[in-house]
């Protein structure tokens, strides 16, 4: 019987994408710019048999269902039989849709042989979830507003991503909700985009030409402009938890102690921290020192593949 393993990582952004310029097609506002996490992913089989979505060992919800169906209805079948998996723990507030479509849009590609080009698995993946195309290319992955995919080259051998997990409860609100919330009532949204557009062009300017530091303080930026306008909205939409923000106080500590690191957020109050592996031993010791909760850790690349 035929059978296809796709893998997707999950990827995180560096400059964000938040709102649609055209919902249908989810054409974004902004450029964004995202690293994949080698050691977050999500799993997905297909085998023949009637349509079926399974997502970690459970029947999918309807909504889940139908977000799977948009997708596969670009496909000349819909006999398949598709188990989802994440090897993170589902409730831990990661952005487990962009690996989940990825996974599933690169998987059914093969199951069906359908010869898609990667714009097109781009275009098709999108439907799902907009920040999922960025899985589907290795290095630093950019999502411009025409749609198009392209990647830069990571020129930096060692670099690292810590997960803290400061809560593991299911978000009130989803992004593709909040975004629309904040594109429709935050006064300052014209004015985010074009500061984001500006971050887009310094991070790659700054990325061709290998400077770290200015990588992640334009990404530490770019995330804080996220999470005000996010507040600017009508009603104001709030991530970020006291214990949120006592984690970004202390990277930012830390690098005045010459550690090196750099924080982002998105949707959620979990703080992920771009380091550098050869100060993976100081960041551990210092979190388990000043933070209660738990943190994953990760390596940086990889982009969604099946077989
Ligand atoms: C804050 O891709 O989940 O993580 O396109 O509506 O499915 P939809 O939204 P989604 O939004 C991700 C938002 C973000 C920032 C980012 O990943 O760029």
């Amino acid at each position: 019987m035929k059978k296809v393993i796709a893998r997707s990582p999950v990827n995180i952004a560096l400059i964000k994408y938040w709102g649609k310029a055209n919902e249908q097609l989810v054409l974004p506002t902004t450029t964004s710019v995202s690293l994949t996490l080698t050691d977050l992913w999500t799993e997905t089989t297909f085998e023949e048999g009637s349509f079926n979505f399974e997502l970690n060992g459970k029947q999918a919800d309807s909504n889940e269902t139908q977000r799977v169906k948009d997708v596969l209805k670009h496909f000349r079948d819909d006999r398949v039989h598709i188990k989802s998996k994440n090897n993170f723990p589902t409730a831990s507030g990661l952005a487990s849709s962009a690996s989940g479509f990825a996974a599933l849009t690169v998987g059914l590609n093969h199951f069906f042989q359908a010869n898609y080009t990667l714009q097109e698995l781009a275009t098709l993946t999108r439907i799902g979830s907009g920040s999922s195309c960025r899985s589907l290319v290795d290095d630093f992955a950019i999502w411009h507003r025409n749609g198009s995919l392209t990647s830069i080259t990571n020129p930096f051998e060692d670099l690292m991503m810590l997960v803290v997990l400061i809560s593991e409860e299911k978000k009130a609100i989803s992004s593709r909700e909040a975004m629309k919330i904040t594109k429709a009532t935050a006064p300052t949204y014209s004015q985010w985009m074009k500061e984001s557009e500006q971050d887009y062009l310094e991070i790659q300017g700054a990325i061709q030409h290998k400077k770290l530091h200015q990588v992640g303080n334009v990404m530490e930026r770019n995330s804080q402009r996220l999470h005000q306008v996010m507040k600017n909205s009508l009603p104001p939409i709030i991530y970020q938890q006291p214990s949120s923000l006592a984690v970004l106080n202390l990277v930012k500590d830390a690098r005045k102690k010459g550690l090196i690191g750099y924080a982002t957020m998105d949707a959620g109050p979990n703080v992920k921290i771009l380091i550098q592996k050869s100060q993976l031993s100081l960041w551990e010791d210092l979190l388990k020192q000043k933070v209660k909760c738990r943190y994953l850790v990760s390596r940086i690349g990889g982009k969604a593949h099946a077989e």
